[in-house]
């Protein structure tokens, strides 16, 4: 009792719960805010993802951050760390048992399920994924991703348009350092029979994997093709390859999906070692690397096929295939490669009123809705105060209103540009060649 007393009010317990009380909180750990100017840049990525995947004929969906959590335990499985070790799962007040999206496709396919669209589904997304992930640079607890999905052909052409959108849009926005591993990850038909070869392969060799696998190596044998130790590169080199055990349907799958890439101008890598984290997976799944970045997170993105998933929670027997672009390494990427520096817009006209406020007030108004991106500033700053706030902006003009031009119901506007002799234009002149010119 009493060193329980003593524990309640230690020192150091009071010390952390005071300071606890008194600091300012942060955003979580792993969480990230995203501020002007950087999130000029984020809106132009989404806005390039969506008209490229308007043009694929996709079409946005949004659901819901949370889900019944048996969306991810059966649709991911729960071997995967992901579900295992990284999800945010709670209960909600009604005692339902929630999960964050930890990533977006079985919510993609629960909905799927749920509305019954018509086929083929072609949906894309740009949500937020949560993974309670030890965070450093390029992993987060909350990312975002760019994706799509499609539901409902298991044409290899469909495979074929899915990873071009990708490498289309990483194209796009000037990467040039992205390379496309593929591989295919067989079937329920081939796939069980290549991982007994596998198994036996490693029985043989178990003393020599690393630490890590030398005890799990029999639960999940496909992950070792995946363990980056030279131990385990080592063994699994020396072991079968999925491709060689390929049935016939998988095999003409995968060979008509490199031909598409091929022709249609997508360069690509076979890669025997790629699998995947999700269970989902089948035949073709695919990753995209960026070399300016640290090999453990330069995954800017990745997908495949997913043939068993609709079925897994419990809807029609439904092939799919889809991606996932993570838009904070996307940018890392972008940045290392000094690509894609999203302008931040600015004004087109700045409106400098020393009479009080009105003009600014009513101007600014009539601006906007011709569509002209106008601005001001506020509180009765003086001239120079305004100018200065004005440049700032990065506006092209400024359009001053004193007394004088009150009287002549005149504007002068100055550009903040060059040293153009500034003007003086009625008000009517004034905004119609704003609305005119739109822009200028
Ligand atoms: P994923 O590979 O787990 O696949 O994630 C897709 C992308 O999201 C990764 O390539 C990476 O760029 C980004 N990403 C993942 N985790 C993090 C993190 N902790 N911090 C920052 N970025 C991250 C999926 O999620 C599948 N749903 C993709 C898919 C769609 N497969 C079929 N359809």
């Amino acid at each position: 009792m009493v060193s329980l007393m003593r524990t309640e009010c230690s020192p150091v317990r009071e010390d952390r719960a005071m300071s606890e009380e008194q600091s300012i909180p942060q955003a979580p750990t792993g969480t990230h805010d995203v501020m002007p100017p950087e999130s000029f840049r984020w809106q132009a990525l989404v806005a390039a993802f969506a008209q490229m995947a308007t043009i694929y004929g996709f079409g946005l969906v949004h659901t819901p951050m949370f889900e019944d959590v048996r969306v991810f335990h059966r649709g991911l499985g729960d071997a995967a760390e992901v579900v295992s070790k990284e999800m945010y799962e709670f209960e909600d007040r009604g005692g339902r048992r929630l999960a964050l999206r930890p990533e977006g496709t079985a919510p993609v396919v629960r909905a799927f399920i749920q509305h019954r669209p018509p086929t083929p589904f072609r949906a894309w997304y740009a949500s937020p994924s949560f993974r309670y992930e030890r965070p450093q640079a390029g992993r987060y607890r909350q990312h975002h991703q760019l994706g799509v999905e499609v539901l409902g052909t298991q044409d290899p052409d469909v495979d074929v348009e899915v990873i071009s959108l990708a490498a289309r849009f990483f194209a796009e926005l000037g990467l040039q350092g992205v390379t496309l591993k593929i591989n295919s990850m067989g079937c329920a038909d081939c796939r069980p029979a290549y991982i007994e070869h596998l198994r036996t392969h490693l029985a043989g060799s178990q003393g020599e994997l690393c630490e890590e696998h030398a005890e799990r190596w029999q639960s999940n044998a496909l992950r070792l093709l995946d363990c980056k130790k030279p131990a385990c590169v080592d063994v699994t080199t020396r072991g079968p390859v999925l491709r060689d055990h390929l049935c016939e349907a998988c095999r003409s799958h995968h060979t008509r999906v490199m031909q598409g890439l091929d022709e249609v101008g997508v360069a690509s890598i076979q890669d025997d070692r790629l699998v995947r984290g999700f269970d989902y997976y089948t035949r073709t799944t695919f990753e995209f690397a960026a070399l300016a970045l640290e090999g453990a997170q330069n995954a800017i993105g990745g997908g495949g096929r997913y043939d068993g998933l609709v079925e897994l929670l419990g809807g029609p027997e439904t092939p799919g295939i889809g991606f996932g672009i993570g838009i904070e390494r996307v940018l890392l990427a972008c940045d290392a490669e000094g690509t894609f520096a999203a302008a931040v817009p600015a004004p087109a006209v700045f409106v400098v009123d020393v009479t009080g406020g009105d003009h600014a007030r009513d101007l600014v108004a009539k601006l906007r809705a011709r569509g002209v991106f106008a601005d001001r500033s506020y509180d009765g700053r003086s001239m120079k105060s305004q100018l200065k706030v004005a440049d700032r902006s990065g506006a092209a003009f400024a359009a001053i209103i004193g007394d004088q031009e009150v009287q002549n119901a005149s504007v002068t506007l100055r550009s903040l540009r060059d040293d153009a002799e500034q003007v003086s234009l009625s008000v009517s002149d004034f905004l119609s060649r704003f609305s005119s010119r739109g822009d200028m």
